[in-house]
């Protein structure tokens, strides 16, 4: 067995344990309500994942949809608690892929559970609104009381949204309007831009650029793919803008034990930033925007430091570039913060922050400069989903009373600890152990091996999610605690055992 130094000194940590978590054992519970108040001890494999039924499933699925490649398994949301995902065939594994990093307090937390079945959500759960037109009474309290209080400091404005491709794409649509805006400089659209913007020709749409980075990841949609640079599959066959992606610094691992040479690929990655936005600006292509993840995460957890990003909110605020920081997988609590950029000191907070996932609510922070100056500049039938927002609360509840966030730091501390001593013990097959708060990666010396590991550990009883082209990616719950980290560090453990 795997047994962390780190892990002997944190048996503390087994007192703190909510009831919910107390581990009983396997039940066969049916009814919503049973599930409340319990986790599974270990996990339990039957079969290979994905196993028979998951199987079948897959095929009965593909005569509805033919869009398949990426099925996985089919998931037994009843049997599924806590940080336990159970999939149809009775396999039970410890989950840190999440439902890709989006359950923050794991599968049918009570609190969730509860919010649910409270009679006084009913009609909000039942009638989903057009928001953009018709608020529902109450909704406005909701933003006040709920969105507003975990706003990076700074962004006095919310703009809630459907999901993670979509709030970029607002929040990109939302920079360009404040960069015309500005350019115009107070006067009126003339006639020729209006009639132009209907025949996509400048000046009524403008030529303008958006900036983003190699390996970062924004979202699939028309748009966003312009943006998007972390996988040739996401892209390939889909025309793309001439916009700029500058250099993301490729960084080496642990940060603080790299300091000076790190700090020159930073500068070198600020410099051709700049470059890039003159270039662009001399074409008469001005950079209007840019977007960047606090971590890169499809892109292969790729991280820098918080001297990057102040140099890139100087670039921008002299360069009159619109900055937007891309939460949707950094947001929610895993870095031991609501939201990573809170944690780069920055005098000058970015422009817009956007956000889904784990936050159940998608949506975008900015700033009152970035308003719209009409309606129906950013506007779609839904604008989000007041639903979500019954989710959230009991999230963000629960966060406070569980105190997650420090959770994250302690439980984080231990995989990443866990990690290191497991890349020391198998070089041939680890590296570039990496992480803030639980959102964590490790490498593996090449895709085949990420990928074998990954199929090996599900049938270990743990299931997680490759990013890049060769790194494993931890994304816990926040509820996720050390004894869960001490059951992934053998799992790992084990698999490394058998690779030559
Ligand atoms: C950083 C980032 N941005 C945007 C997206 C797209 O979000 P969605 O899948 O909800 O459209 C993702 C999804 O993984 C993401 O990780």
């Amino acid at each position: 067995m795997f047994t962390s130094k780190i892990l002997k000194n944190t048996a503390n940590h087994f007192k703190n344990v909510p009831a919910y978590l107390h581990n009983t054992g396997p039940r066969s519970l049916t009814a919503l309500p049973k599930l409340m108040g319990q986790e599974y001890d270990a996990p339990s494999m039957k079969t290979n994942c994905p196993g028979p039924k998951s199987k079948e499933l897959l095929t009965r699925y593909e005569k509805t949809n033919r869009n398949i490649g990426h099925v996985q398994f089919f998931v037994d949301l009843e049997a599924s608690r806590g940080n336990y995902v159970v999939d149809v065939d009775g396999n039970r594994m410890l989950d840190l892929f999440t439902q890709i990093s989006s359950l923050p307090l794991g599968y049918n937390h009570p609190a969730i559970l509860e919010a649910m079945q409270d009679p006084s959500n009913l009609v909000t759960i039942a009638n989903r609104p057009a928001l953009g037109v018709h608020l529902p009474n109450g909704y406005t309290e909701k933003l006040e009381e709920i969105m507003m209080p975990i706003a990076p400091k700074g962004l006095d404005y919310v703009q809630t949204m459907m999901c993670g491709s979509c709030s970029n794409e607002n929040a990109v649509k939302q920079v360009f309007l404040w960069y015309r805006r500005t350019k115009r400089g107070g006067a009126e659209v003339t006639q020729e831009e209006m009639d132009t913007c209907m025949v996509n020709e400048a000046p009524g749409s403008p030529q303008y650029t958006f900036m983003s980075f190699n390996g970062s990841f924004h979202g699939r949609t028309v748009g966003c793919l312009s943006l998007t640079h972390s996988k040739m599959i996401h892209k390939l066959d889909v025309p793309a803008m001439d916009w700029p992606m500058a250099p993301f610094p490729s960084l080496k691992y642990p940060l603080d034990m790299h300091t000076a040479e790190n700090r020159a690929e930073e500068d070198r990655c600020l410099a051709e930033v700049q470059r890039l936005i003159d270039e662009y600006g001399e074409k008469g292509r001005d950079v209007a925007g840019m977007i960047v993840e606090p971590i890169q995460a499809e892109g292969g957890d790729n991280h820098a430091t918080p001297y990057f990003f102040q140099g890139l909110r100087n670039i921008c605020t002299q360069n009159g570039v619109g900055m937007i920081v891309d939460e949707v997988q950094t947001g929610g609590g895993c870095t031991g913060t609501i939201f990573a950029c809170d944690q780069w000191g920055l005098d000058n907070p970015p422009d817009l922050v956007t956000f889904s996932k784990k936050l159940a609510m998608a949506g975008y922070f900015y700033k009152k400069e970035f308003t719209p100056d009409m309606g129906y500049r950013v506007f779609n039938t839904w604008m989000g989903e007041p639903s979500k927002m019954i989710l959230l609360e009991a999230i963000l509840k629960t966060i406070t009373q569980e105190n997650l966030l420090e959770n994250v730091k302690v439980t984080g501390k231990v995989i990443l600890d866990g990690l290191n001593e497991l890349q020391d013990a198998y070089p041939h097959v680890f590296s570039k152990a990496r992480g803030n708060g639980t959102f964590i990666a490790l490498d593996c010396v090449d895709n085949q091996k990420a990928t074998l590991i990954s199929s090996l550990l599900k049938n270990e009883g743990v299931n997680l999610g490759l990013c890049g082209s060769r790194t494993l990616r931890f994304r816990p719950a926040l509820i996720f605690k050390p004894f869960h980290a001490e059951i992934l560090l053998d799992a790992l453990d084990k698999v490394a055992k058998d690779m030559n």
